[in-house]
C-alpha cells in the first residue's frame, strides 16, 4: 500500500528562523506539519500491524527525531534495534557503504518495521534489506519521512511515506550535511552555496 502526502505548500509568511538565515534557504516541511504526518503514519502502521510483536530496525543516524516521534505513537508490543549504515565522504552523494552498527535482536518470525530518514537512490535500503531478510522475520514493512523518487537508482519503495519531496537536498529533523543540521526542528532547503563550496 503506498500512501504519503506531498510536501505541500509551508503556511504562508513561514520564515527560516534568524539563526539558520544564512546556511537555509527555505522552510519545505514544518515542525507542526511533521507532527500531523507522523500521527497520521502511525495509526496506519498500528492498523497493519494488529498488536504482533514487532521489531523496529532504525537506521543511524539520520532517524532520531522521526523514530522518537513515530514510536511514541505506535500501542505495539515494540522492541527497538538500531543498523549504523555510513556512505564514505560527506557530500550530497551516498558513496561506498559500510556498516557501522550491527543488528542485535533475535528477528525471527517476527514483524520488523525498517525506519528510515529518506529514500533517495535506495542504494542504502537495497543494501540493509537483505542484510534483514537473512534473519527469517515474519514480514518487511519500510517507512520513511521523506521520498524523492525522482532520484531512484535502486527498485525499493517505501510501505509508509510521510512526504514526497523533489530532487533538492534537504536538512534538519534528523538529515545532515557533513554531519550538521541535525537539530533543525524543521525540514529546510540548504542553500547550493553551502554544499557546492
Ligand atoms: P540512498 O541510499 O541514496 O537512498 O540515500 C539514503 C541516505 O542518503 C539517507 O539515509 C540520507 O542519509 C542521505 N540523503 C539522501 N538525500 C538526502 C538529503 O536531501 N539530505 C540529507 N541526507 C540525504
Ligand atoms: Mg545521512
Amino acid at each position: 500500500m503506498k500512501n504519503s502526502a506531498p510536501a505541500s505548500l509551508v503556511p504562508v509568511g513561514t520564515r527560516v528562523p534568524p539563526r539558520w538565515r544564512k546556511e537555509v534557504e527555505r522552510v519545505l516541511i514544518t515542525e507542526q506539519q511533521i507532527a500531523r504526518r507522523i500521527h497520521a503514519m502511525s495509526r496506519d502502521i498500528e492498523r497493519d500491524f494488529r498488536g504482533r510483536e514487532t521489531v523496529v530496525v532504525s537506521l543511524l543516524n539520520g532517524t532520531v527525531m522521526f523514530l522518537a516521534d513515530l514510536i511514541r505513537h505506535l500501542s505495539l508490543p515494540l522492541r527497538l534495534d538500531f543498523i549504523g549504515v555510513s556512505s564514505y565522504g560527506a557530500g550530497t552523494e551516498s558513496g561506498e557503504l559500510v556498516f557501522t552498527k550491527e543488528l542485535r535482536l533475535d528477528m525471527r518470525g517476527r514483524d520488523v518495521l525498517l525506519v528510515d530518514d529518506i529514500l533517495d537512490t535506495g542504494r542504502t535500503l537495497s543494501r540493509v534489506i537483505p542484510k534483514l531478510r537473512a534473519l527469517k522475520p515474519r514480514r518487511i514493512k519500510m517507512v520513511v519521512l521523506l521520498d524523492k523518487p525522482e532520484r531512484r537508482v535502486e527498485k525499493v519503495e517505501a510501505d509508509y511515506v510521510g512526504f514526497t519531496i523533489p530532487n533538492v537536498f534537504v536538512v534538519g529533523y534528523g538529515l545532515d550535511y557533513a554531519e550538521k543540521y541535525r537539530n533543525l526542528p524543521f525540514v529546510g532547503v540548504l542553500k547550493p552555496e553551502i554544499y557546492q563550496r
